[in-house]
């Protein structure tokens, strides 16, 4: 068994898959989709560890926002982000330092 295992991310990013199932989506261009899905596909950042950069949905992160999805950025683990369905996702990729179009 190997002790390490190497992956292609950049970044890793936390998002709450509860806030999001409580939005019903909320983002994406008709509004249904979840902000883990609607970013990587915003960015064409693909899943698994091969991809540029993890997005990945976790259980409640015990924050709860109303109208809201509680994401944690790994590298600024200090401040977490409260993202509403109408913010705007470039701003919010260069925010957490998330690669745009790197898995193209
Ligand atoms: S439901 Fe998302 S932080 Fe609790």
């Amino acid at each position: 068994m190997k002790d390490q295992v190497r992956s292609n991310w950049q970044q890793a990013v936390l998002v709450c898959r509860k806030c999001s199932k409580k939005l019903d989506g909320g983002f994406g261009p008709r509004g249904d989709e979840r902000l883990a899905k609607a970013l990587r596909r915003h960015l064409s950042i693909k899943k698994g560890r091969k991809a540029a950069a993890g997005i990945i949905e976790v259980d409640c992160l015990g924050v709860c926002p109303k109208g809201a999805v509680t994401v944690v950025n790994g590298a600024a683990s200090r401040d977490w982000l409260l993202v509403r369905p109408d913010a705007d996702l470039d701003m919010l990729a260069s925010e957490l330092g998330l690669p745009v179009g790197a898995d193209r």
